[in-house]
């Protein structure tokens, strides 16, 4: 049995090669920040001072590294390659962010599935992914790799990524080790900026950012890496709080823990430790497994001969590491994951590209429309302007895909409409971020040639992902010149944006007539686009993020509380009220929001009862119907209003959802359950509870356009004979 197996070598092993076993090299000289002059990898494994490498995405490089480690090593345990898969890897999907739109997690988890597939071909077994942090601040570059601001969402997201990647059993080497990240509160980063000061309260670490973690370790996640900012003071690689009690303790994880990139020496620089020795001491202590590409846990096997640190801590860390050599097969069949056959037909195979096309589809968010769109069959000429109109800059952040160069462009993907050469005037007007010499001239006058303008603006990849924050989130200057030229021709403008986070846009919403968001849709973007422009598929996507009328806002999300002086339409012209001197509360497009080619109407909202007590169930309906001339999906929404608690609580929270399909004229009735899962919440005085009293229970279209169904009390048992109508 794996436990036996595991304590046999570990007593063969030297405390050197048990503590070989926490350290990571880079398969390349590639480096995320200071560069560390360490051995090459080749030595450092054949001498057992590492137990897994990052970011060896070749085949042959894999074979190679893994031959010295089985071959020459002292005792050839195998390594684990590790990588970061987080949207695809030779098919790539759409960013995160994008594919979080769609709300469809049998799409995410079979997107999930195929990069497992394609990853796993290649090598690798264990992913740094899926990036799980709940995200309230557009500024955070890092929200194009997550769900966005829910947590309810963002559970189910998790889980299903989960799913995705390690499918039934890891000992499938189709299948990856999902490694869920950033134990914990990376998001709430202060100013969005990254790697900085995270200063929450512990209600909102667990109300707000633990739950998708609890969801993804229900799920069975083999690994977890921490977050790189402070959490009370203690930097999360070495807070025995957030690792040790919390994450194992509590949440019962018994898998690998691996530091962020630089993340146990940073525990010095931070503050919290006097020199690099300490600092990997605090990290263990607190139960971290691996050091990610080591430069501080060679000093564990001096730390332990002096004495302070116990050699059963290593050997717990080394069992967890094991267990995973074990459990993938790798310790019998160290080359198991080497599959060039499997490359050969897995990698950017038709199937696999059609998986990615319908989730682009589902991921693209309709946000303004007044008519202009979908494309008439019979416009002459459309004039496709921006630097985004034939760019491959469409896949987004964290990409190695060999494939990029068949990106699919937003002009190839009209082409391969029928929209030919002779009907498109292309001009690219300006540079991403640098204006574009007579750009925008020539740009202007092919829009006055035109019937329809399709303006292609938004960031470059490098512009969201790590390191990428944004003080100015805003369409760049030089595309903002553009668009007001181009708004200037008074032609019908459609505006179509690459980004990877929301962005400020009022003066759009003003000036353009309608507004497509594509965030970075992976390897078949521009065919997703044009389906969508054409109305050859209805778009159905919901934000998953707010977008800020005006940056000031941020961080703006739909789930605030609300404070004791709210805003409402009767106090707006009071002085001594929560709000601004300069402009709205409210964000410009809000959570859950999305427009169809056609129109829903909700109508009967009800609940089938109004007390409930904690056993029971509820079920909340209404009717949907599809008002408009042609078939759509509607993503209708549930929310809930604990009205007060012990502590407050949020004016709105998601608490279900469902994706109906309608053709034209057809009704649905659309119905959830709730229970009291769904009210209940963490309080520092009584942990998690639902607390009886009223609920208010809404159901609409996004978090700002719900009716009210009617109030719900949770009731203590004995109460409950009222209860039933
Ligand atoms: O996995 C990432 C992490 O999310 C941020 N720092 C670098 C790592 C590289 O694998």
């Amino acid at each position: 049995d794996i436990h036996e197996a595991i304590e046999q070598l570990l007593a063969r092993l030297s405390l050197e090669e048990k503590v070989g076993q926490m350290c990571q090299c880079q398969a390349s000289n590639f480096s995320f920040g200071s560069e560390v002059a360490t051995d090459p990898p080749e030595k450092l494994i054949a001498e057992g001072r590492v137990g897994s490498v990052l970011g060896a995405f070749d085949i042959t490089r894999v074979f190679e590294l893994q031959k010295i480690a089985v071959e020459q090593s002292p005792h050839g345990i195998p390594l684990l390659f590790n990588a970061d898969v987080i949207h695809g890897s030779q098919t790539v999907f759409p960013i995160p962010l994008a594919w979080s739109c769609s709300w469809d997690m049998e799409a995410i988890k079979e997107a999930c599935a195929i990069a497992a597939k394609e990853a796993s071909a290649s090598g690798t077994v264990y992913n740094h992914g899926p990036m799980i942090d709940v995200a309230r601040d557009a500024r955070w570059g890092r929200v194009s790799e997550g769900a966005g601001e829910d947590p309810y969402l963002g559970s189910l997201i998790a889980k299903a990524q989960v799913e995705g990647y390690q499918g039934e059993s890891l000992f499938n080497e189709e299948t990856l080790i999902a490694c869920l990240k950033h134990f914990i509160a990376y998001g709430a980063a202060e100013g969005g900026r990254d790697y900085n000061t995270v200063d929450i309260s512990e209600s909102t670490l667990r109300n707000v950012y633990l739950p998708p973690f609890q969801a993804a370790l229900e799920a069975g996640a083999g690994s977890v890496m921490n977050a790189f900012n402070i959490y009370q003071g203690v930097p999360a690689a070495a807070s025995t709080f957030l690792l040790k009690e919390l994450l194992r303790e509590e949440l019962g994880f018994k898998g690998v823990l691996i530091s962020d990139y630089g993340s146990v020496d940073e525990i010095r620089v931070h503050g919290h430790a006097k020199d690099t020795e300490e600092a990997a001491l605090k990290a263990v202590q607190a139960t971290m497994d691996i050091e990610m590409v080591t430069r501080s846990y060679d000093a564990l096997p001096g730390l332990v001969r002096e004495g302070k640190l116990a050699e059963r801590q290593i050997d717990e860390a080394v069992r967890r590491i094991l267990y995973l050599k074990y459990k993938t097969g790798l310790m019998d069949d160290p080359f198991r994951y080497i599959r060039p056959e499997k490359e050969m037909e897995w990698h950017f195979s038709e199937a696999h590209l059609q998986a990615s096309l319908e989730l682009a589809r589902k991921s693209i968010v309709l946000l303004k429309n007044d008519g202009v769109l979908p494309l008439a069959k019979e416009a002459r000429k459309v004039a496709l302007i921006g630097p985004f109109a034939d760019s491959k800059d469409l896949l987004g952040p964290w990409q190695f895909s060999r494939y990029g160069h068949e990106t699919v462009t937003l002009y190839e993907g009209l082409m391969g409409k029928g929209i030919g050469e002779e009907r498109i005037l292309f001009a690219p007007g300006s540079k991403v971020n640098e204006p574009l010499d007579g750009g925008i001239e020539a740009a202007v006058e092919q829009a006055r040639e035109a019937e329809i303008v399709i303006l292609a603006l938004g960031e470059s990849s490098d512009m969201s992902g790590e390191a990428a924050s944004r003080m100015d989130i805003v369409v760049p200057e030089p595309q903002q010149r553009l668009a007001e030229a181009i708004a200037a021709v008074g032609k019908p403008t459609v505006l179509v944006l690459t980004n990877g986070r929301p962005l400020a846009l009022s003066w759009f919403e003003q000036h353009m007539d309608a507004i497509v968001e594509t965030w970075f849709l992976g390897s078949q973007a521009g065919h997703a686009i044009a389906d969508v422009l054409t109305g050859d598929y209805n778009p159905s996507g919901k934000l998953t993020m707010s977008f800020p009328a005006r940056i000031g806002q941020v961080p703006v999300y739909y789930n605030h509380f609300n404070t004791g002086r709210p805003l409402t339409e009767t106090n707006k012209n009071q002085k001594y009220i929560s709000k601004y001197l300069d402009g709205p509360n409210e964000p410009l497009y809000p959570f859950g929001f999305g427009l169809s080619y056609t129109s829903f109407a909700y109508s009967d909202a009800k609940l089938d009862r109004s007390l409930m007590s904690a056993g029971e169930t509820v079920a909340a309906s209404v009717k949907v119907t599809n008002t408009g001339a042609i078939a759509g999906e509607e993503i209708v929404q549930l929310y809930i209003q604990d009205c007060h608690g012990s502590i407050v609580r949020p004016v709105k929270e998601l608490k279900g959802f469902c994706k109906v399909f309608l053709a034209p004229g057809e009704s649905r009735r659309v119905a959830f359950e709730i229970t009291a899962e769904e009210l209940t919440f963490w309080t520092p005085d009584t942990g998690y509870t639902a607390e009886p009293g009223q609920f208010k229970v809404y159901i609409g279209s996004s978090s700002r356009d719900v009716q009210e169904v009617d109030s719900l009390e949770l009731v203590k048992e004995s109460e409950n004979e009222r209860g039933s109508w």
